[in-house]
């Protein structure tokens, strides 16, 4: 079997270095906010070429905080893109503003800009561009539309830490960028935990005072907050995780580019990833748009081959989201993409012969 992703192997590696770094935190009893939390938001803002990294519980609360820092709320639209995780949107909705679903650029399954500057209306405050799959959506254009209109950017940088947009990093290019350290992501943690990175510090200090309860001193509250923090032990586990970061990434491009070349060998009719030239894409998928995309991912499951699908309904037309009263065939790309894309196994640890193996089992099934 090999899966669409194996953490035990990576485990396997790390087992003592991981031991040591828990060990640590239980023996200072420093479990909320200790200094492996600081440590660590100033090395992942470093990763991420930003000034700030403020630790949160999830990379949901990562959103959720910085729509709420940048006062974003009741009576405001929020655009972005439907082809994403329900907690892009969502969070949008918890902040009681509306989120705006435009179509996505059916090469690279990013926001399309020109669609997200036809959607700025007055009520407009923000846009949330994703960086999905690990490959940065088109911030040069996004962010020339909100500098027009004022708007905030808010990056969903979730599953592209350490991506690239013209040598800037994910996360560092917006107005704050919302990392997920969800265990499968690239720089994945032992439970749920998030980060939100800014170069500005006073949305880092407002998300400092958000996390904890909405005030700086225990017992007095200034504002409406939230009890968001990122945990010590999970803070620890990243510490130790992040020294690999680097390596992992590369292997996973260099699986990336494997996949590709042994897909074009094959012949098999797929659609292999678009990767714009002034990118660094980091692969937290490699997904492809497949013809008779269920039964392909049927006939890898019988052959022992893991794959999933993100996404197969776009936001838009999710029940959550019927009052949005958006049709079926609103955004044809997205939903289009919903119906094609497979995503196949990737981790830093993936072997040639494992990826062999997976693309002779694909062009057998359209042999
Ligand atoms: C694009 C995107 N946004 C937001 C999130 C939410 O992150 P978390 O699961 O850490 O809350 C995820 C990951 O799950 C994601 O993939």
């Amino acid at each position: 079997m090999i899966p669409i992703l194996d953490l035990k192997t990576q485990y396997d590696q790390l087992r003592d270095e991981i031991a040591a770094a828990i060990q640590g935190v239980l023996e200072s009893g420093a479990f909320v906010l200790g200094p492996d939390v600081k440590a660590l938001e100033q090395e992942v803002a470093d990763y991420c070429r930003c000034r700030h990294g403020v630790g949160v519980a999830s990379g949901t609360d990562a959103l959720r905080l910085s729509l709420a820092a940048l006062e974003i709320g009741a009576g405001d639209e929020v655009i972005t893109t439907p082809f994403t995780f329900v907690a892009t949107a969502n969070t949008i909705s918890h902040s009681g503003a509306r989120p705006v679903f435009v179509d996505i650029d059916p090469l690279t399954y990013n926001l399309d800009p020109a669609l997200v500057a036809a959607a700025v209306t007055p009520a407009t405050k923000a846009i949330v561009p994703v960086h999905l799959y690990g490959q940065p959506a088109e911030m040069d254009a996004i962010m020339a539309i909100a500098e027009q209109h004022g708007l905030a950017v808010i990056e969903d940088a979730a599953q592209a830490i350490g991506a690239e947009y013209q040598g800037r990093r994910a996360g560092s290019i917006g107005h704050v960028g919302c990392l997920s350290f969800y265990p499968t992501k690239n720089l994945g943690a032992y439970g749920d935990a998030g980060m939100v990175v800014t170069n500005d510090a006073v949305l880092a200090d407002k998300l400092d005072v958000l996390r904890r309860q909405g005030g700086k001193t225990k017992y007095f509250h200034q504002v409406l907050g939230f009890n968001s923090r990122l945990d010590t032990m999970q803070a620890a586990v990243l510490r130790v995780k992040l020294r690999y970061l680097e390596r992992w990434q590369e292997a996973r491009r260099a699986a990336a580019r494997r996949y590709t070349e042994l897909l074009a060998a094959s012949g098999a009719p797929v659609v292999t990833p678009h990767v714009r030239p002034d990118v660094r894409h980091v692969y937290h998928q490699y997904t492809i748009r497949a013809p008779q995309r269920d039964a392909l991912a049927q006939h890898l499951q019988q052959r022992g081959v893991g794959t999933m699908i993100y996404y197969p309904l776009p936001l838009h037309l999710q029940g959550l989201y019927r009052d949005l009263g958006m049709a079926g065939g609103s955004l044809p790309h997205a939903e289009a993409a919903g119906h094609e894309v497979l995503s196949l196994p990737m981790f830093p640890e993936l072997s040639a012969a494992q990826q062999e193996e997976i693309v002779a089992a694909i062009a057998e099934f359209y042999r």
